[in-house]
């Protein structure tokens, strides 16, 4: 009789994220039926409880849920491809990293081929999987998403944004380009104070609660972009915003100025077309390629997913 509580399944996949995904499954008590490319990477989970497939054919033949851990999409069809026909009828979940085009195009791969098909975007790195602040987003089939909660749940909150598989790597990427412009910005700050001898330790201590303090304008910033208001009162202006100082500053010390400088030409493709007085929300618009609110994408009204997705 099948285990409702713990369902088994298969992990394709086991570099530094998939073994540590493969592991919480097995440490939840879920049959675990492993299979990597590169023979030999699969003692410590055999040891710990999982069974190593010798194909991809046996591994998903194990399993009516599948997860796909590998590369990129390129060797999502290169190692599935192959078993397409053994995968009918079975749900892969596909946790490796791809645009939401390419996501698309695997669903409709998959789909095509009779399989139940959920994207996932995996907000954690494998040291967190299982443990606090580890989410996964999802999107795609709403039913596949339902009857692996058991499985998604082991390694950390799951939540589902919609069944266009796309949305998951969208939100997925849309955070990371959110966090690498952070970073980057942090590292440009601490070759500035590095410069008089401030170790990069003395900056982030002072870096993040300020970082964190700043994060509360972000609703703020989204309200006027969501209206396109961006000569509302109360916002601080594109000319008031202008970055000179800081590029200035770099350039006295020697640094490069490529991420700052990023930031300053936003800002003054708006500037140059006239929207000097508007709010540093309008650089949202240089993003999107224009400079008015008209030559660009609609003015957003009605979220087209639930906000943040469900749980
Ligand atoms: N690590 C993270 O922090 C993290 C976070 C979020 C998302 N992800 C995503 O998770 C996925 C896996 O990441 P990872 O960190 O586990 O990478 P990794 O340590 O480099 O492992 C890559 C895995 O893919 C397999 N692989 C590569 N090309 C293949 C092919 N053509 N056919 C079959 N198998 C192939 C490798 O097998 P071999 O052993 O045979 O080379 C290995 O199992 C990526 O898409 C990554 O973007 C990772």
């Amino acid at each position: 009789m099948p285990d409702h509580q713990s369902p088994p399944v298969t992990v394709l996949g086991l570099g530094a994220m998939g073994g540590a995904l493969a592991a919480a499954t097995v440490a939840a008590g879920h049959a675990t039926t492993v299979w990597n490319r590169t023979p030999g990477r699969a003692d410590a989970l055999v040891a710990a409880g999982a069974s190593e497939a010798p194909s991809v054919r046996d591994a998903v033949a194990a399993s009516p849920l599948v997860v796909a851990v590998l590369l990129d999409r390129a060797s999502v069809h290169e190692t599935l491809d192959p078993v397409v026909d053994a995968l009918a009828g079975r749900t892969l979940v596909n946790l490796v990293t791809t645009t939401p085009e390419e996501s698309r195009e695997l669903a409709a791969w998959a789909t095509s081929h009779g399989i139940d098909y959920l994207d996932g975007g995996i907000m954690a790195v494998p040291a967190m999987i299982g443990g606090p602040g580890s989410e996964v987003l999802y999107s795609g089939s709403r039913a596949a998403f339902d009857a692996a909660r058991p499985v998604l749940d082991t390694w950390g909150e799951s939540t589902w944004f919609g069944e266009d598989p796309g949305l998951a790597p969208l939100y997925d990427l849309a955070l990371l380009a959110g966090m690498y412009a952070m970073f980057a910005g942090f590292f440009h700050g601490a070759a500035m104070v590095g410069t008089a001898g401030v170790s990069a330790a003395d900056f982030a201590r002072r870096a993040a609660p300020w970082l964190v303090a700043m994060t509360s304008g972000l609703a703020e910033y989204a309200d006027v972009i969501d209206r396109r208001d961006y000569a509302g009162p109360g916002q601080q202006s594109l000319e008031f915003s202008d970055l000179s100082d800081i590029i200035g500053a770099s350039e006295e010390a020697g640094l490069a100025t490529d991420v700052v400088a990023a930031v300053q030409g936003l800002i003054r493709r708006q500037v140059d077309a006239g929207h000097g007085a508007d709010g540093f929300a309008r650089t949202v618009e240089s993003i999107r390629g224009g400079t008015t609110p008209t030559d660009s994408t609609p003015t957003v009204t009605t979220p087209t997913v639930t906000a943040g997705g469900t749980r």
